[in-house]
């Protein structure tokens, strides 16, 4: 009986928005309110973070010190839209240079990113569009109809003016000009302080189709027992959970109950669960992630009360399946040598090793790290050698030898691809890179490495490489700094995993691949980088590529006050292994495609060589400009050292070229031993 006057409710509801607006028609300077009474006028924005149309992040808050930040609702095929757009885009140029946001958010169940884009192609939208696929954003802003733009005010996120932009447009009728500008006059007031006259004025627009708004009641019967404890298990409580790596663990109802209005706010600004990549580019294996209509569901119910139910609680329930070593008791343990860590400050990367005993080669097939303690492990790189250094003698580039593994909290763990593995022969050592974050408590770190060996040599050696840039700098407060670099293919090759690395600066990342025919694509979109969150993207389907493709990697870095993760703004910032200097780092593993255990096609040299044009070939033509010769390189250039090694005579060291000059420098040297 209650739900259908629920229903009927609703169904009234959206009658009464479908009456003929003239009637609704604003009536007088007395009334502050449209009649069609709002109910968000002062609500407070809480915070989220969307995708535009673009695949960019946008996060509401980021933007605290802004005098106002405008939202206009937009829709595809909308006409009203479409000529509000001339006039909302005149406002925006009209503030230029005075700190106002602009946006527009499309929440319509009919669009999709791809159809949004073209939309805004076509009529020329130069504005980001914020997709709210879950429309849980437009439900708690009190969206109806698009061409209504919303002022939020960020000094204490209300919402203090929402209408239209102007008085120009009406349904299938418009004046030549406005007489009335609203949104400028909203826009004004909030940069002057003054107060808005009418706060909400009724909107022409085409009507949101939110069908969970008008449901809000029957949110009370989403079931905490069958649908809620069951997704968080699934998604949420392996960390969550006594002992694991999150703060708090979901014991049971009354841990989520309390934690409800947190758990709203992770889900809509996307910081839980932890997991970076752009969901509409690329498959990954070890994805996580809420679907839209998970989160809906968890959401709906939270804002519903978070009510408990009937059933029994699956969360106290619970049994955890956390263990020291998740994929089985290894074939072969190493332990690091202790470390002490003290309660503050900040440690220099550590590379301790330890002699491998065994005597003889192996072919790993998975390894696991498992940290000493969690609270200050940052992250640990792990490979081996042939080769033994002397203690101190270590640098953090030796983990790369030969590497296996690079621990981040939450990816303890790495199966290599199926009929592959890391060749290690008997002798030499593991390497470490250790990265210790202090944590307030001094503590002493004995961090584990587990490895696990295939019984039968596998088809292909898996190999790492990156594409880096060590001559990076960013200029101070520069927020949207871009840096590249590219590995090209020597051969055709596999590609199996992507790891983006940056700094506290790091904003947005990709890996893109462009094909000996110039076709480009996009292969991983991290569009809202996290320090915290060092994820290592597996591909659902291995990438194969040819000959001569380049794997191109591009960060964003924020050197901006705004960033607050930023150390400081006012720094020109180097690369450096410490946090508050940067790396362009993309790190990847493959195989060549041709390679197998007995017949090795690898050339360290020409990887080597790959490794140092990638960032240093800026125009990515695949030579060095004298323009693009770092230092020494330059000078020697300059000398004329260099008139023979530039065979073809272009005034440019090719590839080719350089590496024909470092492969005759090799015999050279090693004829004079
Ligand atoms: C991979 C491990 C992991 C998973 C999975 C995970 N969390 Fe977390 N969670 C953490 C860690 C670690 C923190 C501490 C804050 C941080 O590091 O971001 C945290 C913090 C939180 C917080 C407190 C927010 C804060 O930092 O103040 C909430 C709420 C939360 N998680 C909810 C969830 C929910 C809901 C899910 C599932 C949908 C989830 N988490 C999945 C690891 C995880």
């Amino acid at each position: 009986m209650r739900f259908l006057t629920v229903i009927m409710a609703a169904a009234l509801a959206s009658c009464s928005a479908d009456t003929d607006p003239a009637t609704q028609e604003q009536t007088g300077a007395a009334a502050n309110v449209d009649r069609e009474a709002a109910s968000s006028v002062n609500d407070y924005v809480d915070n989220f973070s969307l995708l535009d149309h673009e695949g960019r992040a946008h996060e509401l808050y980021y933007y605290d010190d802004a005098p106002a930040i405008a939202i206009m609702i937009q829709g595809n095929g909308c006409p009203i839209v479409r000529n509000a757009w001339s006039d909302y885009s005149a406002v925006r140029d009209q503030f230029a240079g005075k700190g106002v946001e602009f946006y527009m958010l499309n929440a319509n169940r009919q669009d999709k990113r791809s159809t949004i884009a073209e939309e805004a192609e076509n009529f020329s939208y130069d504005i980001p569009i914020l997709n709210d696929e879950t429309q849980l954003v437009a439900e708690a802003l009190g969206v109806t109809r698009t061409a209504e733009v919303l002022v939020i005010s960020p000094s204490d996120w209300s919402i203090i003016y929402r209408g239209p932009v102007n008085d120009r447009l009406g349904y299938g009728q418009q004046r030549a000009e406005a007489s009335e500008h609203y949104l400028a006059d909203a826009l004004n007031a909030a940069i002057t302080g003054e107060e808005i006259e009418t706060r909400i004025r009724r909107s022409k627009g085409c009507i949101v189709n939110l069908p969970e708004a008008a449901k809000r009641a029957e949110h009370a019967a989403i079931s905490y027992s069958e649908t809620i404890a069951p997704l968080l298990a699934k998604n949420c409580a392996n960390c969550h959970e006594e002992g694991g790596i999150a703060p708090w663990a979901m014991t049971d109802y009354s841990m989520i109950e309390g934690f409800a209005p947190m758990i709203r706010e992770v889900v809509r600004t996307k910081r839980m669960p932890p997991w970076s990549a752009d969901p509409h580019v690329g498959t990954f294996t070890n994805a996580r992630g809420l679907s839209v209509a998970e989160k809906q569901t968890l959401v709906h119910w939270i804002e519903a009360g978070a009510p408990r139910g009937d059933g029994p609680d699956p969360l106290a329930a619970r049994v955890s399946d956390a263990t020291q070593w998740p994929l089985g008791e290894p074939d072969l343990i190493i332990d690091a040598p202790a470390f002490d860590v003290p309660a503050s400050g900040i440690v220099d990367y550590q590379f301790p090793t330890v002699l491998n005993p065994m005597g003889e080669d192996v072919w790993v097939r998975a390894v696991t790290v498992v940290p000493g303690d969690k609270t200050v492990v940052h992250h640990a790189l792990v490979g081996s050698s042939e080769k033994v250094t002397k203690p101190g003698e270590g640098d953090y580039q030796d983990v790369f030898d030969n590497y296996l593994i690079g621990f981040v909290p939450g990816a303890e763990s790495y199966i290599y691809p199926e009929d592959t593995g890391v060749f290690v022969k008997a002798g030499g050592e593991f390497r470490f890179q250790m990265h210790y974050t202090t944590s307030g408590r001094a503590t002493t770190d004995n961090t584990r490495l587990g490895l696990y060996f295939h019984k039968t040599p596998p088809k292909f050696p898996l190999r790492q490489q990156v594409a880096l840039n060590i001559a990076l700098g960013i200029e101070p407060n520069a927020a949207d700094h871009k840096e590249q670099a590219y590995f090209e293919f020597d051969n055709p090759a596999t590609i199996y995993m992507l790891f983006p690395h940056s700094h506290y600066r790091g904003k947005s990342s990709v890996f893109d691949v462009v094909y000996p025919d110039g076709r480009e694509e996009t292969i991983l979109s991290v569009p809202d980088y996290d320090f915290n969150w060092q994820h290592t993207y597996s591909l659902a389907e291995p990438l194969e590529v040819p000959k001569g493709a380049k794997l191109i990697h591009r960060t964003i870095y924020d050197n901006s006050a705004r960033n607050l993760a930023n150390p400081d703004p006012d720094r020109t910032v180097p690369w450096g292994l410490q946090s508050h200097d940067e790396m362009l780092y993309g790190s990847f593993m493959f195989r060549w495609t041709a390679e197998t255990a007995d017949n090795v096609v690898h050339d360290p040299l020409q990887f080597g060589i790959r490794q140092f044009y990638g960032f240093a070939d800026k125009d990515m033509d695949g030579k060095l400009a004298r323009s693009e010769m770092p230092g020494g390189l330059a000078r020697s250039w300059d000398k004329g050292d260099l008139k023979a090694v530039d065979k073809d005579g272009d005034g440019a060291l090719s590839f080719a070229e350089f590496y024909g000059m470092r492969k005759a420098q090799m015999k050279r040297r090693q004829s004079s031993r």
